[in-house]
């Protein structure tokens, strides 16, 4: 069996992030098949063309990260229904130079985590727009609004106590393993 190399890319920079401990938990459960490691965007600069001739350092690391990886699974709370500006500020850099975008072709997933009801319904959509312009096979099926996702969720060690969500979650990493085989089948045979 092949074990895909998966960045997380988390749109909370907070500590104890219930979106963090979702994707460490999705990890844990889909690890037979997934190898996960979270890519940090909290050191990256803001986007701004006129640093693209001498990229900072952080730049430079993340985009080398997205590279390596054979997937992506962005994992995000949803801020004023729309995305986190960091998470933004993550697809921007890894978007440029013109041409040069480290996110063609790799095949992502978005699931989004909140304590609210909706489950962060507009932010998904938000980073899947961009996605669709990324040029990034997105998995359509199953979509991933957690809603209502406490603190209680999750034991000592940061990951999902056992119940539905951590069933869901489950679903979802097996689900995501599915989708990075199959578009590396494809892309593979077309290459
Ligand atoms: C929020 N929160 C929030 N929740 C939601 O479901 N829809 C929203 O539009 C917003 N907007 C929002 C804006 C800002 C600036 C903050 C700080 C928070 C609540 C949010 O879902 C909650 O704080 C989560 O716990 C944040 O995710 P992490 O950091 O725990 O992963």
């Amino acid at each position: 069996m092949k074990r895909f190399s998966i960045a997380i890319v988390c749109g909370s920079l907070r500590r104890d992030s219930i979106n963090r401990k979702i994707a460490r938990s999705m990890c844990a459960l889909g690890g037979e098949r997934l190898d996960c490691r979270i890519v940090e965007i909290g050191d990256l600069a803001l986007f701004n063309q006129d640093l693209e001739g001498e990229p900072p350092e952080a730049w430079v690391r993340f985009r080398r990260e997205i590279v390596a990886a054979d997937g992506v699974l962005f994992v995000s709370p949803e801020y004023n229904r729309s995305i986190p500006g960091a998470l933004k500020n993550a697809l921007d850099v890894g978007s440029r130079p013109y041409g040069q975008s480290v996110w063609s072709k790799k095949p992502a997933a978005i699931v989004t985590a909140s304590p609210g009801a909706i489950g962060g319904f507009g932010a998904n959509h938000q980073i899947r727009q961009a996605c669709v312009f990324l040029d990034m096979p997105v998995m359509q099926h199953p979509e991933a609004y957690l809603g209502q996702v406490k603190d209680e969720a999750f034991g000592a060690d940061g990951l999902l106590v056992d119940g539905p969500l951590k069933e869901l979650v489950g679903k979802l990493a097996a689900a995501f393993a599915d989708w990075v085989e199959l578009i590396d089948k494809n892309q593979s045979e077309l290459a």
